[in-house]
């Protein structure tokens, strides 16, 4: 019989398609050194008994308790971590006066590395504690820093992408927070990319380097030219934000007469493994652009409901076949919880869909075809974010890693509404959905390693 370094037995759930949720009753998860789930085994299998019987006692099997559930870890495709330290403040001014008035100061604060360090320990464990194994983050302009904040993802065990900022146009970046000159800024970039991949070698689940242009705005040509060049030659994740909001994408049209998109693929920006935040004002074409290239677009729709005063169509996007994932945008998104974020994807949806004024008939209201489902937010906050950073996460299946939360409906303090055993799970799986809290969440794991735990 085959050697497993651990096995798991229970219920868990994970996306067949975006729409679908498949369901694995009691099954049995190997997995092998390396983390990944090597065999899936359903309990009419042959092995399932033999396995069963042989590890039931061992220290590496575990079963879950009644009530509780697996599910994939939650892969948060666009996080500024330094932003934890002012979550949930300053969120009624527009997003250009909430970065120079909030953001710029506080992310300035991050040349100092103890403040750094204390930040980044608690924003990589809340993040844990709060479901997600794989994190997109921007840091600040900070090569130190920002190499800090992939140090603590390694040892914390989190699946960290971690891009050192760069903001080099001094027409659109204050005097106290940019990089000292472009050259600067992309041998700082340079290095930071081989510290992280150096840094990697020492991982089991792996930190990777991000190549981050803040936004165009904060950019000199130069300074974009340069970046996609060092994606390339280094093959490294490239992530940004596009077509964010009003002002911004109004900035692009002036600077470049044409949209985020193109004037981010001119650059080399737009890659298979790049993710794009927000584009709220994504046309067809730069959805085609989008499909052709592989870029993913990550959906934030706790911020987008502040910064962008409008609700993008991602269910008219994925059905043009854009990659989406979903991301908290701390801080312009308050929280620090991709459920909250995927309960937000599917309210924003419907008011879309339904629209708000109700003075209209109800079938002159809002754009039809914009809802999207439960099981879909579930995806983009799993198996949509794996297939964004082309790894092989977000799915319990087998070749995938094992990132899973455990989640426990039956917590006396926090207690899910579930009074029948043989309820269906279907309708637990929308309960856990729309009502787990962090206190439900009673273990993560991140590549076959347990990295958080509740008592
Ligand atoms: N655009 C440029 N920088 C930022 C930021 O920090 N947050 C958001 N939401 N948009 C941005
Ligand atoms: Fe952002």
């Amino acid at each position: 019989m085959k050697n497993y370094t651990k096995i798991f037995q229970g219920t868990a759930f994970s996306s067949k398609s975006s729409k679908e949720i498949q369901i694995l009753k009691d099954y049995l998860f190997c997995i092998n050194a390396n983390g990944l789930i090597e065999k899936v085994i359903a309990p009419e299998d042959d092995d399932y008994q033999i396995l069963l019987d042989a590890y039931r006692n061992e220290e590496n099997f575990h079963r879950l308790a009644e009530g509780q559930y697996f599910l994939p870890g939650f892969i948060d495709l666009h996080v500024h971590a330094p932003q934890w330290a002012q979550a949930g403040t300053a969120l009624d001014i527009p997003l250009y006066d909430w970065l120079n008035t909030y953001t710029f100061p506080i992310e300035s604060k991050f040349a100092d590395l103890d403040f750094a360090k204390n930040v980044y320990q608690d924003v990589v464990s809340t993040l844990l504690a709060n479901g997600t194994t794989t994190a997109l983050y921007f840091a600040t302009v900070h090569k130190e820093a920002s190499l800090l904040l992939a140090e603590i993802c390694a040892e914390k065990g989190q699946r960290g992408l971690v891009g050192k900022v760069v903001m080099d146009n001094p027409e659109q970046s204050p005097d106290y927070y940019r990089d000292a000159d472009t050259p600067t800024a992309l041998a700082d970039t340079e290095e930071f990319i081989l510290a992280v991949k150096e840094l990697a070698k020492s991982t089991k689940q792996g930190v990777y380097p991000v190549v981050t242009p803040r936004f165009i705005p904060s950019c000199t040509d130069d300074a974009l030219k340069g970046l996609g060049e060092l994606a390339a030659k280094y093959d490294t994740y490239v992530q940004s934000h596009c077509s964010e909001s009003d002002w911004e994408h109004g900035y692009v049209q002036d600077r470049f007469n044409k949209n985020d998109a193109f004037a981010l693929h001119d650059f080399g920006l737009l890659r298979d493994k790049s993710v794009m935040a927000h584009c709220n004002f994504l046309d067809d074409d730069d959805a085609g652009l989008f499909t052709e290239t592989g870029t993913a677009v990550c959906h934030c729709p706790i911020s987008n409901a502040y910064f962008a005063n409008s609700v993008i169509p991602i269910a008219h996007l994925h059905a043009k076949g854009v990659e989406i994932g979903l991301g908290s945008d701390i801080s312009g998104g308050f929280s620090p919880s991709l459920f909250d974020n995927a309960r937000q994807a599917v309210i924003s949806s419907r008011m879309l869909e339904d629209g708000v004024n109700t003075t209209l008939p109800a079938q002159e209201r809002g754009m039809p075809k914009s809802r999207i489902t439960i099981n879909e937010a579930f995806y983009f906050a799993t198996a949509g974010g794996g297939e964004s950073l082309s790894l092989p996460i977000g799915r319990l299946a087998e070749n995938y890693t094992w990132d899973v939360q455990i989640i426990d409906t039956a917590l006396d303090s926090a207690k899910l509404p579930i009074y029948d055993a043989n309820e269906d799970l279907h309708d637990v799986f929308q309960k856990i959905m729309y009502l787990t809290r962090p206190e439900n969440i009673r273990e993560v794991w991140v590549q076959g390693e347990k990295v958080h735990s509740r008592k």
